[in-house]
């Protein structure tokens, strides 16, 4: 049993990496270079990060994400109502466990939606377009910085931090 849980932390912690360090490259790398490769007039435009870049991290972005969620909750176990009921003990890994659920739920129901839009997987003309990049902009920011705190909640619980 024990190396079936130290399988899940690992599966856990290494997919929580990918998931996590992609957020940041959105935010920190994708973002910023997309914006000034769309107002460089002289440079080559966004189309080959576009067509190039965004899909394949997108794609291990969301993936990574469900990863996380389910190895997370297979190490809460028996522990998973008291954690997301916020029982005395499982206070901690349940505040984290919460905020990574809204992370993984802005990636499904917010961000991969409206970034179809703007792939060209979903049909959407140039003011749908517009509005999905604000969104997909915006809730982007949020999950960064609602990533602040999960990881301090994370790595509590199994440091003696109740
Ligand atoms: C972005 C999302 C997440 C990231 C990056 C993440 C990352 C981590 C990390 C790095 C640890 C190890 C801490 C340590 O040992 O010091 C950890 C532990 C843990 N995580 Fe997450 N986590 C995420 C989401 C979740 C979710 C959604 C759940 C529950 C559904 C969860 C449940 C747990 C549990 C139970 C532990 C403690 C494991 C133990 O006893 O060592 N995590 N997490």
């Amino acid at each position: 049993m024990e190396t079936v849980i130290i399988f899940e932390r690992w599966l856990h912690i290494t997919a929580g990496i990918l998931w996590v360090g992609l957020l940041y490259f959105f935010n920190l790398v994708q973002m910023p270079a997309i914006a000034a490769a769309t107002e460089d007039s002289n440079g080559p435009g966004p189309q080959a990060i576009m067509k190039y870049i965004v899909p394949r991290a997108l794609l291990w972005f969301r993936w990574a994400s469900i990863v996380t969620w389910l190895a997370g909750a297979a190490l809460l176990g028996p522990a998973f109502i008291a954690a997301f009921t916020l029982q005395p003990g499982f206070v901690n890994i349940g505040i984290g466990s919460w905020l990574g659920t809204i992370l993984l739920f802005n990636v499904w129901a917010i961000i991969w939606p409206n970034q179809k839009k703007l792939l060209g997987i979903t049909p959407a003309d140039e003011q749908q377009k517009q509005r999905a990049k604000r969104t997909v902009a915006l809730t982007a920011r949020i999950n960064l910085v609602l990533s602040l705190p999960l990881i301090y909640f994370m790595s509590t619980q199994a440091h003696g931090v109740l």
